[in-house]
């Protein structure tokens, strides 16, 4: 059971957070769709067949292992959750896996879906090539640009990528197209969200679907070391990723540290970070209790705001216009952040901190040539964390979860000088 426990369950809530802030013709199909989880969650042989799939298909149970060289270096013991590994190259087909069953089991054929990297859309056309439903994915212009080889993988698996050109060309305006497609098209169509955010019961139902990377993870730690991780690592988008690991070590002595996109700076506009400006400077760790409590009333103050669907942490000006964002990668350069992480912010139980740009390609660069792997950008913002906190790291065991690899990337690499 997740950080909010039962009351989630029943509401959508975590603490002030969540809910279901959507027109009225959304209401039924997602009820119908919260139904559908609810039952599926508890039908073994649907479980079966995931799991399955998971193993067979996607490539599960993905390689845990330690980064030798790497760890020498800082002086520390890094182990690499290798969700690159996976089919398509990325955590992403967990989730459109499990959605792609779903959508069979409540008898719809056509599915639409949104992508910022591309790693969402491609993981969704290749599981509806698989299951043969109709998939069209939503992607900003700015996006389709800056990941193209990702859409042309996306067209070859038979799917229609529509690009978006409004707002600010990115994930945000294509979340927003894919929403208005589903709102007209809904008795027909699934909206295959791709990350832990949008309104009930989406976010609970994608970390579910990761949920396999945390339990894997802690399994593959206690067998490599006979012990849990001091600290597990991973970078926040929307926040599939990382809550996927985290979902497993919510109740244990493991300093949980999410990394967000701080892009080229900290003004408006230039970066990705809904939280971190504050918890940089506070101490987050599992035993400290000076934010304990804070869950239930939220301390996010006018950060807060209503963004997709659920309430949440958002990048807003004081009118409450949502901001631009920037990062180098395509797949963390978003307004809002799911609600659960939300909540596990306000309770201290995860401390979120930022990445800049330069720090993600100097990671990036280091990863590759001192252990032979290219993370995708988005997953070198948590190795960029760990690089710059090594001090701090020294003699301790570092997890970090290595969401999606870098050929989508090449691209941007070569812009950037690589
Ligand atoms: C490889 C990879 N990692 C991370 C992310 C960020 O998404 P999330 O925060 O939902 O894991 C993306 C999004 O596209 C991605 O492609």
């Amino acid at each position: 059971m997740s950080s909010a426990g039962a009351a989630e369950q029943r509401t959508g809530r975590f603490g002030p957070y969540g809910g279901r802030y959507v027109p009225e013709t959304l209401m039924e199909p997602l009820a119908e769709l919260e139904a559908a989880w609810l039952e599926a969650r508890a039908d073994a042989a649907f479980q079966a067949e995931f799991a399955r799939l998971l193993r067979d298909y996607v490539g599960r149970p993905t390689a845990l292992g330690c980064a030798a060289r790497l760890s020498e270096q800082l002086g520390c013991r890094l182990y690499l959750k290798r969700e690159d590994l996976c089919h398509t190259g990325a955590h992403k087909i967990n989730n459109a896996l499990g959605q792609a069953l779903l959508v069979k089991r409540m008898g719809k054929r056509r599915v639409v879906a949104e992508t910022g990297a591309g790693q969402h859309g491609v993981a969704s056309a290749t599981v509806c090539a698989l299951l043969d439903l109709e998939c069209v994915v939503y992607m900003g212009v700015d996006d389709m640009a800056r990941q193209a080889p990702n859409v042309r993988r996306m067209r070859l698996l038979g799917a229609e990528v529509r690009g978006v050109d409004s707002g600010s060309r990115t994930l945000k305006d294509a979340i927003n197209e894919a929403m208005r497609d589903w709102v007209t098209n809904v008795r027909s169509t699934h909206y295959l969200l791709g990350s832990a955010l949008g309104a009930h019961p989406y976010p609970s139902l994608v970390r579910d679907f990761h949920s396999v990377i945390g339990r894997e993870a802690r399994a593959q730690m206690l067998a490599a070391t006979g012990a849990l991780p001091d600290v597990a690592v991973a970078c926040v988008g929307g926040g599939s990723n990382a809550i996927g690991l985290f979902s497993a070590f919510l109740d244990d002595p493991v300093e949980l540290v999410g990394v967000e996109a701080g892009g080229r700076s900290a003004a408006p506009g230039e970066h990705a970070s809904r939280f971190s400006e504050r918890a940089d400077a506070a101490s987050h760790r599992p035993e400290s209790s000076s934010a304990a409590g804070r869950g239930e009333s939220g301390s996010g103050g006018e950060r807060v705001g209503v963004l997709h669907g659920t309430r949440t942490y958002l990048l807003q000006d004081e009118a409450g216009n949502v901001l631009p964002t920037h990062s180098i990668s395509a797949g963390l350069d978003y307004p809002a952040v799911g609600p659960e992480h939300a909540f596990l912010h306000d309770s201290g139980r995860v401390r979120y901190v930022r990445a800049s740009d330069a720090e993600t390609l100097d990671a990036f660069q280091r990863l590759a040539r001192c252990e032979g792997i290219l993370p995708a950008l988005e997953s070198a913002h948590a190795v960029a964390w760990v690089l710059r906190e090594a001090a701090s790291l020294r003699g301790r065991v570092v997890l970090v979860n290595l969401s999606g690899r870098g050929d989508k990337d090449l691209a941007i690499l070569e812009e950037a000088g690589l």
